[in-house]
């Protein structure tokens, strides 16, 4: 069996004696593409949320690299190599790309949060390694275009492929994508699904995906885990998901459907 990056074990969690996710567990295999879908509000960006350690559960366990990572805050987890992006995009509109994907390296790699800006104040040569890594992802997303420009001014997509390359900064083991291609037209999607696929690959950076676009889902992933109302209806391949009577059932009537291809 090949290793873990993430181990998710019996995790619940609440809200004002509301259940979010109800002994949840499913595992990330180092170096696989996992998908984690479910109709709206079955705990999907709950989850995401426990893991990056914005949320903290009731109970259960959630070992990365075979380490309990539920006491750390955030930004350690990011330091270990946890990187996130949003289902609404976060990122300081008014700023460059450029700088942007700077201030998102530094936020989380040596400081907490408050300390983002104070990059302006390092050294040169330091900026200077950070600058080369930043340009790589730069040319990795293709967004060289838009090096120099306002983020806030840029079409939606770009903000997205921004948003990816500014967790990518981070140098990421494991990568949590919420919803990366909502809001996509055909062309923004089939784009987003190729990035992806390149940093699994070209990285070996392990992701953890949720996404609505079962195209997109049923084509990347090596494995899906079905959430329903925060209980885990069903892990598998996309193959045994697809077949899957359960998942069919809860699936009926809802817009994403399981068998509409892009
Ligand atoms: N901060 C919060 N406070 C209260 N309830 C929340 C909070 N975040 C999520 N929930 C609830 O948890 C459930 C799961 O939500 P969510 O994880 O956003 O689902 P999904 O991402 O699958 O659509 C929903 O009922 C939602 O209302
Ligand atoms: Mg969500």
């Amino acid at each position: 069996m090949g290793k873990l990056i993430l181990e998710v074990d019996k995790v619940t969690l609440t809200f004002k004696g509301i259940a979010a996710l109800v002994s949840v567990s499913f595992n990330i295999p180092a170096g696989k593409i996992v998908s984690l879908i479910g109709p709206n509000g079955a705990g999907k960006t709950s989850m995401l949320n426990c893991i990056s350690g914005r949320y903290t559960p009731d109970r259960g366990s959630i070992r990365f690299l075979g380490e309990n990572i539920l006491h750390l805050p955030p930004y350690k987890r990011a330091r270990l190599g946890i990187a996130r992006t949003f289902q609404n995009i976060a990122l300081f509109k008014g700023l460059s790309v450029l700088d942007n994907l700077m201030v998102g390296r530094h936020s989380h790699l040596q400081y907490g949060l408050f300390s983002s800006f104070f990059y302006f104040g390092k050294t040169k040569r330091e900026e200077e390694t950070h600058r080369l890594r930043v340009e790589e992802i730069i040319d990795f997303l293709n967004l060289s275009p838009y090096r120099h420009k306002i983020v806030g001014s840029l079409p939606y997509g770009v903000q997205k492929r921004v948003e990816l390359g500014r967790a990518l900064a981070l140098e990421p083991k494991l990568l949590l994508l919420d919803e990366p291609m909502a809001g996509m037209n055909l062309e923004e999607t089939e784009d987003m699904a190729r990035y992806i696929l390149d940093i699994n690959e070209d990285w070996k950076t392990s992701i953890l995906l949720v996404e609505h676009d079962m195209g997109v889902v049923m084509d990347i992933s090596d494995e899906v885990v079905v959430l329903d109302f925060g209980q885990v209806l069903a892990t598998g391949t996309p193959e045994e998901i697809q077949k899957n009577p359960q998942v069919i059932a809860a699936y009926l009537g809802q817009e994403d459907s399981l068998f509409l291809g892009r």
